[in-house]
């Protein structure tokens, strides 16, 4: 049997991934290769739905790229891809923004949320049509699974409907996508702020654990992280949130499992902990940084296996779209 098929992708809105995205979500890209057919790519469409520069957002691009290269995303098993190589996506998502009602996207609370951030004036009409490029993204390649975290939940259900309506409409064109939910996917907190997440725009800079900075720098801030003023290394989301966090990303880093972790950590400190995480950190990261200073050594074949990728993914992409057109009567 065929395997189902999976698109997700990533914005290349900074200059490195944090542990987060790592943990929550890139890793799950790199094991669903065994399972799934992957689809991954680059959003700089999404991406501009705020101001870029444009050098930056180029680099940032390449820079993405490499890091998922780095991680594991393996271009002969995955087709990897930047998003504008491949127009389709700003093509159906025109078809697909005529069969959204105008009220029914004006619904979406991570529009609301960011445009009250921003202001109406200074909110694109782009970030307002974002989750129907993100429906035009899944359903471009007929996916059957997209992975997806709590936030994007309410994208997700837009993808099925406006899918679930065209098919209705106009005869059955796009596949139904299912919501992939990872089991072992960690969510990751802010070092300083045990509370609240790792995010590139809300934590403070040694909350936040950088996939490209000086490894050094990270071993520092996790020897640094916010800790309560207990001595047990156990976990307890609770009441010892800083704790948890440093176990749930040594467990993550090292697949060894929570109950080991505490058990090898019984007698000893927080200090202990965070220095030997600090270390374990450092050995994971330091060949994926060589890998990534590899590829961007190299822009040229960069640039070439993201090319390859595009034509690949536009093997699929071109398939729907033309069906798409097709049946709107174009
Ligand atoms: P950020 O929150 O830093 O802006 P994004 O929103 O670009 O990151 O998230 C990219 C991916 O990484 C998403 O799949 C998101 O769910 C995941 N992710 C981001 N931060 C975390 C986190 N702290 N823990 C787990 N997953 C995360
Ligand atoms: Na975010």
């Amino acid at each position: 049997a065929r395997r189902p098929r999976v698109l997700s992708g990533i914005q290349p809105t900074a200059d490195s991934f944090h542990l987060g995205n790592y943990l929550g979500a890139l890793r799950q890209w790199v094991r669903m290769q065994d399972t799934h057919e992957t689809f991954y790519c680059v959003v700089d469409l999404h991406a501009i739905t705020v101001e870029q520069d444009p050098k930056v957002l180029r680099q940032r691009t390449r820079v993405s790229a490499a890091q998922l290269l780095a991680i594991g995303i393996d271009p002969q098993r995955s087709a990897l891809f930047v998003q504008s190589h491949v127009p389709e996506h700003a093509q159906l998502s025109w078809v697909l923004e005529c069969q959204t009602g105008f009220g029914e996207a004006g619904r979406m609370t991570q529009f609301k949320d960011k445009s009250a951030k921003q202001g109406s004036d200074r909110s694109s009409v782009g970030l307002f049509t974002y989750p129907i490029l993100q429906a035009a993204d899944i359903l471009l390649y007929q996916a059957d699974a997209v992975p997806v975290g709590e936030d994007q939940r309410q994208h997700l259900e837009l993808t099925r409907d406006l899918a679930q309506r065209f098919n209705n409409r106009l005869g059955k064109t796009f596949v139904v996508p299912e919501p992939y939910i990872i089991k072992d996917t960690a969510k990751i907190y802010d070092l300083q702020d045990p509370t609240s997440k790792m995010s590139k725009s809300a934590s403070t800079a040694n909350g936040l654990v950088e996939l490209l900075e000086d490894p050094k720098r990270s071993a520092k801030k996790i020897r640094s992280a916010v800790t309560d003023t207990g001595r047990e290394v156990v976990f307890d989301a609770e009441n010892k949130a800083g704790v948890s966090n440093l176990l749930t990303i040594y467990s993550a880093l090292t697949e060894r499992t929570i109950p080991d972790l505490e058990a090898a950590y019984e007698g000893k400190g927080y200090g202990d902990l965070k220095k030997d995480l600090g270390e374990a950190f450092v050995d994971w990261v330091t060949p994926i940084q060589d890998r990534v200073k590899s590829y961007l050594d190299d822009v040229t074949e960069l640039d070439k296996v993201l090319a390859a990728g595009a034509e690949r993914a536009r093997e699929v992409a071109s398939k729907t779209l033309a069906k798409t057109y097709q049946r709107i009567g174009f």
